[in-house]
This record gives structure tokens, C-alpha cells and sequence, in this order.
């Protein structure tokens, strides 16, 4: 029987979906509250991790052995690498990457861990398709982009920054866990999907957008994983 793994870093993220869910079980672990128990009839374990790589990569993985997940979905906002997307568009994973990874010195390339054998960890393709169907339909007057998510742990406010990250990696949003959860699941064989809504355009503006759209999109984010739950 299939049961959806939601995490979330921030409450914020995961509030809303909290809210609505029917609790069986709460079990505490590594200082993370994981609520197990139905959302609208599907089988989901919802947790906040924390913000950063370590607590999101620690989370996925209590996921896994402890709760015997069978699909983990990282939901929340991030900054954007792209032009065109704006703050409130959603972007869905094809594929999540380390870039603050740097072992170029021993010939990997940029954003690859040693020995993985891949540099960007590839998200579920049925889950990032019905997860961009599902905001059309869901919240058609935002736009739903499919491509890299790059994480790492720092928040981009710098445009600088920003560039050279964009030219080395090509992502279209950026944030703080999603590569570790990606890097977790793909390690213990779970499908996963990166779902993130856009709060802010990670240059100079990031520091005085992200306050004040944070809420909104990570709703909006929110909104689109409940939709999408009973079509996995
Ligand atoms: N999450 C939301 N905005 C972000 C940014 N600019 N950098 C990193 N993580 C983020």
C-alpha cells in the first residue's frame, strides 16, 4: 500500500496539510515531530525537518526505515534562477543537485559527491508530471515550471552568487534541503518529487521579498501536494 512521505522545513510549509490530515500516530525522532495518519484518504507521514541539508537528509531517512515510506514529496518555497519565473510560480524537480559540492580537484565535476555516480539526483518522472498537471489544475493562474532544483546551505541573496551558481548548474530555483532529500531517497530506492513555489528571486531583493512572500507560497505549494495525493 502506497504511503506519502510530506516534508517540509519550515512549519509554515507543512501547517496547512497538518491541519487537514487525520493523526493516528505521533512519534518523535531526532527532535522532528512525524504525524502519521490519512490526508484525504491517502496514507501520509507529515514532518517538519528543520531548514538545512543535514536536518532534511536526517528526516528523509527516518522516513524511510522508521515509516517504510513509498514516496517522499519535499514541499516548501525556494528563490528563483530564471527570469521568466516569477515570485508565486511553482517549480517541480526533474532532477535536484548539490551546488555547494566542490571536489573539482579530484576531476569530479562541480555539485557531484564522490563516488555517487551521478551529479544531479533524478526526481521520480510520474510524480513530477502529475505534480505540474495537478497545479494546472489546482491553481491555474500560476505557472507550473519542470526543471533543476539546486540546493545548498546558504540562502542567495547575491546576485553575484546567483550568477555564478545559474551558470555552473542551470537550475531554476534554489534552496536549502531539496538535494539532500533527493540524495536520501535515491540512495534507499523511494521515488521522490521536489515541489517548490518561488517567495523570491535570490539577489539583492531576496532579503526583502522573502518575508513578505513566504506564506503565500508556501500555500500555494501546499495546496498543489494535497491535490495531487490520491492520483500516486
Ligand atoms: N528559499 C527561499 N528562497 C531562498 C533563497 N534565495 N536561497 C536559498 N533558499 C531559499
Amino acid at each position: 500500500m502506497k504511503k506519502i512521505g510530506i516534508i517540509g522545513a519550515m512549519e509554515l510549509e507543512v501547517e496547512e496539510l497538518k491541519g487537514k490530515m487525520v493523526i493516528r500516530r505521533r512519534v518523535e525522532k531526532a527532535s522532528m515531530e512525524f504525524l502519521e495518519g490519512k490526508l484525504n484518504n491517502t496514507e501520509v507521514v507529515i514532518v517538519r525537518s528543520g531548514i538545512g541539508k543535514v536536518n532534511a537528509a536526517i528526516c528523509a531517512q527516518i522516513l524511510c526505515d522508521c515509516f517504510k515510506v513509498t514516496h517522499i514529496i519535499n514541499t516548501g518555497v525556494a528563490g528563483s534562477l530564471k527570469n521568466e519565473i516569477n515570485i508565486g510560480d511553482i517549480v517541480v524537480s526533474t532532477d535536484v543537485l548539490h551546488h555547494d559540492v566542490d571536489v573539482r580537484v579530484f576531476g569530479y565535476p562541480l555539485g557531484e559527491v564522490p563516488q555517487m555516480g551521478c551529479l544531479a539526483f533524478p526526481a521520480d518522472e510520474r510524480l513530477t508530471q502529475l505534480a505540474v498537471s495537478s497545479c494546472k489544475e489546482v491553481n491555474p493562474e500560476i505557472a507550473a515550471y519542470k526543471g533543476r532544483i539546486v540546493s545548498g546551505d546558504q540562502f542567495v541573496s547575491d546576485k553575484q552568487v546567483k550568477e555564478e551558481i545559474v551558470s555552473s548548474f542551470q537550475g531554476f530555483c534554489v534552496e536549502m534541503e531539496g538535494a539532500s532529500i533527493a540524495h536520501a531517497a535515491y540512495l534507499n530506492h523511494v521515488p521522490f518529487v521536489i515541489i517548490r513555489a518561488i517567495s523570491d528571486k535570490a539577489d539583492d531583493s531576496a532579503k526583502m521579498d522573502y518575508p513578505s512572500f513566504e506564506k503565500a507560497a508556501a500555500a500555494h505549494s501546499a495546496k498543489l501536494v494535497e491535490h495531487m495525493l490520491p492520483a500516486i
